[in-house]
């Protein structure tokens, strides 16, 4: 779906911008884990302002299905309170995943909570997200690689791909 140096393209294009918006700051950037870090690790290397980086991770997924419960496995190490703070994540379907993460980092008084995502899904009834950076507008389709994973496979792809139908096990 995209190529590895589209995708190399974009994310200087999302590293210039970051840089340029939080000039003189040192945002924190946290990595949903697992799916960010291809793309954060990528992100930051282009940064010219400084960073701090600290990583949650959350589970809603099984196989190729969210099941629209979230689950806190891991929670940051360091406090956010009077932060410039920017999550950076892989993907957003539902939204539902992004909502309980937000929701969650506001109640800690972070100065600043803006979003960073690769990949936005066009699907129905997805919450309501406002995203400071995007990088591609995807269609409904499961993508896998630069992070996405089915069943923890082909992440470490350099581009993003369509998962073949056939191979998703229970897909009509
Ligand atoms: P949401 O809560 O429905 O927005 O789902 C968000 C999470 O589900 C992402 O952080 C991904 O880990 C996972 N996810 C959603 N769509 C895909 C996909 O097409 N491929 C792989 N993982 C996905
Ligand atoms: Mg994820």
């Amino acid at each position: 779906m995209i190529s590895s140096s589209e995708v190399q393209k974009r994310v200087k294009e999302l590293a210039s911008q970051i840089s340029v918006d939080y000039a003189g700051k040192t945002p924190t950037l946290i990595g949903v884990l697992k799916g960010s870090i291809i793309f954060m690790s990528d992100l930051v290397k282009n940064l010219s302002i400084d960073v701090k980086m600290d990583f949650m991770m959350l589970s809603s997924y099984s196989g190729a299905k969210s099941t629209g419960i979230v689950r806190m496995i891991l929670d940051l190490k360091d406090t956010i309170e009077n932060k410039d703070v920017l999550i950076v994540e892989d993907i957003i379907d539902s939204g539902l995943t992004m909502k309980y993460l937000m929701n969650n980092l506001k109640t800690r008084k972070p100065k600043s909570l803006a979003v960073c995502t690769m990949l936005d899904k066009v699907v129905q009834n997805k919450e309501k997200i406002q995203v400071k950076y995007m990088g591609f507008s995807i269609p409904d389709e499961f993508v896998v690689g630069y992070g996405l994973d089915y069943n923890e496979l082909y992440r470490n792809l350099p581009y993003v791909g369509v998962m073949k139908k056939e191979k998703i096990i229970g897909a009509k």
